[in-house]
């Protein structure tokens, strides 16, 4: 079974490194997941005054995530930290209070850059924010991906040959064995749930 996965990308760039990086994390494991790239460029700011009557593109991006089995965050580190693009996704997400998009969602976060240290920086906020909303965030391999550039894909956007098509296949597969883990352990919890609710209620009747 393929499971339905909500790529957000923290960059707006045409030609975004991470946008490709998602692509081939997708593409590498197309068979059991099932993505869908979430547009987040032409989300209004978050307002909470907008609550009671929200933008119809806060109200498209709330379901696209809601119908989804698990999410992949895959941004850019700016100032050494979240773009604000994905830092308002990501609050959007999280209202109103009560109605997160995002909770319980597994989740991983992958972070690349150009430079060294592959967007430590914002990954970790990422993963603060992840926390404080409830999603169980994949922990291993963890993804700062540095010295990522236009030269680490090929003229289609695909990644070429080398160490880092390696690190993308090793999340790839990580990362469907922890929503598939989250999926089936959810799963068994709620028919353990079930059986004890009509177990209690055959002991009522017997009483
Ligand atoms: C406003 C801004 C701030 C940036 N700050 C950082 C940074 O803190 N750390 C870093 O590694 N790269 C930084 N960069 C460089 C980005 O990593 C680089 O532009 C990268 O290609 C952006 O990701 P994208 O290709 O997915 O758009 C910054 C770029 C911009 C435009």
């Amino acid at each position: 079974m393929a499971y339905k996965i909500a790529i957000i990308v923290g960059s707006l760039r045409e030609g975004s490194i991470n946008r490709k990086v998602a692509r081939s994390i997708c593409s590498l494991r197309n068979d059991n997941l099932d993505c869908s790239m979430i547009e987040i460029g032409d989300l209004p700011l978050y307002n909470q005054d907008l609550d009671s009557n929200p933008p119809e593109q806060w109200v498209r991006f709330r379901e696209q995530v809601g119908a989804a089995d698990g999410v992949l965050f895959c941004s850019p580190e700016y100032n050494r930290g979240i773009p604000g693009v994905l830092k308002n996704a990501i609050d959007v997400g999280s209202r109103p209070y009560g109605q997160s998009v995002f909770d319980k969602k597994p989740a991983a976060i992958v972070t690349a850059s150009p430079g060294s240290i592959g967007g430590f920086g914002a990954n970790h906020q990422i993963r603060q924010a992840a926390v404080f909303l409830n999603m169980p965030i994949m922990q291993q391999p963890e993804a700062y991906l540095g010295h990522v550039n236009d030269d680490s894909f090929d003229a289609d956007g695909k990644i070429k040959e080398g160490p880092l098509k390696g690190l993308i296949e090793g999340l790839a597969h990580a990362f469907h064995d922890w929503v598939d883990m989250i999926s089936r352990s959810r799963q068994l919890l709620a028919e353990d749930s079930a059986h004890a609710s009509q177990a209690a209620a055959r002991a009522t009747e017997h009483a």
